[in-house]
């Protein structure tokens, strides 16, 4: 019998526990997973919330036990698994039945899902919170028709994380737009990350601090404007110990990150709408350079080790504070920058201030300055962060402490390339005249490309167009 009000395919760690959180928001749910085992694995572990779900063991079974018009969730690897689920699941279903990929699709994939659904209904809606998110409370960005939406977002709103009692679910635009943002999210993930491990590395190396003093450092600066979940993580990180050898966690960890390619992607669409993203962008090439770690052996052993000590010189640690808050402004500011310029190119009408809200709670970037950019985004959705007044400030009191932060690291020989790469924004952001002028004169030289003189003249040539 149909009594399942949704179904979910694909009980990984993402699928199971969002599944579990469904039932546990009073849904009844269908569940269906290509290995038999995990589904009643799953079920059997289901404690109290067993009763709401339906374990099945064949699609058929699974589509027959949902309520029409059916909505099921896929919760499997993006790429060729979503479109080998949708092909198996498309002929047991009805016009009306609604396929919700849940993954972290490449939203190109998710305008063609769309595309080629046609009058089906399809969706592609961005989770965000890890395991832990999605079993008690993820950050939704939802992407496809808005009527569509609107038929599941009751189920979606309850599951979600919440925010002073307001859902962080949201449908963000048309066709990939939930896709998208969630990819920029993750973009911005990476270099908040990455920040905060340049300052990690500037006081361990530079200022020759143990990892308890790391972790306390992490826990006061969680206490003021940096209060995030990834300021909070960090400082467990640094506190915790190997249970094997005793040491510092970190002293065992290999310096090489992994990264799933939703940073990457980022980037790449960034340079399609030539939006300007430096932070994100030195942060998918950081991850790449931490991963060739045979390569900067070599390089130690040619070049010898940076002098990374920096004794008297270093920084305070309230000034890495303020070039952490800098910088994450910085960085927000492209990626919001980056949803603008999107919104734009696609049609999508993206409501920034919504973005800002959808990320306070659940997700991994979530923090307390997600809250005040949702409340400047809401004064004034088409202007740089940068330029609200309330971040103005911030800037104006933290960029010195970025430009001491970021030179002091580099006279000493540690990289910073997240932060590195916010000062050069701030200061490109902050310079009416730059130095495009030469760029333009040499294009103009070798290839008669044309220029425009401040008197507004265009199409212009310098005197070797003469000769
Ligand atoms: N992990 C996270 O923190 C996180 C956060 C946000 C979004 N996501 C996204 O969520 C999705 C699921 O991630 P996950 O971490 O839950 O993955 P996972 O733990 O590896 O689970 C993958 C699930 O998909 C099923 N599956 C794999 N290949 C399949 C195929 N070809 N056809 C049908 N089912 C298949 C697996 O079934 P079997 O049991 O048969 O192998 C399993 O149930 C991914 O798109 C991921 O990028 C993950």
């Amino acid at each position: 019998m149909a009594t399942s009000q949704i179904g979910l395919i694909g009980l990984g760690t993402m699928g199971a526990a969002l599944a579990s959180n469904i039932a546990e928001k009073g849904f009844p749910i269908a569940v269906w997973n290509r290995t038999t085992q995990v589904t009643r694995d799953f079920h059997a572990a289901s404690g109290d919330l067993a009763d709401r779900i339906t374990p099945t063991e064949t699609l058929k079974a699974f589509v027959d036990a949902i309520a029409e018009p059916r909505a099921i969730i896929l919760m499997v690897p993006a790429g060729k698994p979503v479109d080998d689920q949708i092909t198996a699941l498309r002929p047991l279903l009805g016009a009306n039945d609604l396929i919700i990929d849940a993954g972290n699709a490449n939203f190109h994939d998710t305008n063609r899902r769309s595309a080629e659904a046609g009058d089906l209904p399809f969706m592609g809606i961005g989770v965000s919170g890890g395991e832990e998110g999605a079993r008690h409370g993820p950050a939704i960005m939802g992407g496809g028709k808005r009527a569509h939406w609107d038929r599941v977002a009751p189920v979606l709103e309850a599951i979600s994380a919440k925010h002073n009692g307001e859902p962080c679910a949201a449908w963000m635009g048309e066709e990939g737009a939930g896709h998208f943002v969630k990819a920029v999210h993750n973009g911005i993930e990476y270099a908040d990350m990455q920040m905060i491990a340049e300052v990690y590395q500037i006081m361990r190396d530079g200022m020759g601090q143990n990892s308890e003093t790391i972790a306390s450092v992490f826990d006061w600066w969680n206490d003021g404007v940096l209060q995030s979940y990834l300021i909070e993580i960090s400082g467990k990180v640094a506190a915790a110990k190997d249970a094997e050898t005793g040491k510092p966690l970190l002293d065992v960890i290999v310096d090489a990150a992994g990264q799933k390619g939703t940073g990457r992607w980022t980037v790449i669409e960034a340079q399609q709408l030539a939006a300007p993203i430096p932070c994100i962008e030195a942060a998918v090439v950081a991850r790449n350079l931490s991963s060739r770690r045979d390569e900067r052996a070599v390089g130690q052993d040619l070049f010898g080790a940076a002098p990374t000590t920096m004794g008297d010189t270093a920084p305070s640690e309230a000034e890495l504070e303020h070039a952490l808050i800098c910088g994450k402004i910085l960085c927000y500011a492209q990626g919001f920058t980056m949803i603008a310029a999107a919104s734009r190119e696609f049609g999508w009408d993206l409501d920034l201030p919504t973005i800002a809200r959808t990320w306070r709670q659940g997700c991994i970037i979530r923090s307390r300055m997600l809250d005040d950019m949702a409340t400047a985004l809401a004064e004034s959705d088409d202007r740089n962060l940068m330029f609200a007044p309330f971040f103005t400030n911030l800037i104006k009191n933290s960029h010195d402490a970025l430009r001491q932060v970021v030179a002091k690291a580099t006279l000493h020989g540690i990289a910073v390339p997240a932060l590195a790469s916010g000062l050069a924004y701030f200061d490109a952001m902050r310079t009416a005249r730059g130095s495009a002028d030469m760029i333009q004169g040499q294009r103009d030289f070798f290839g008669l490309h044309g220029f425009e003189r401040f008197d507004g003249r265009t199409g212009q040539h310098g005197p070797w167009a003469a000769t």
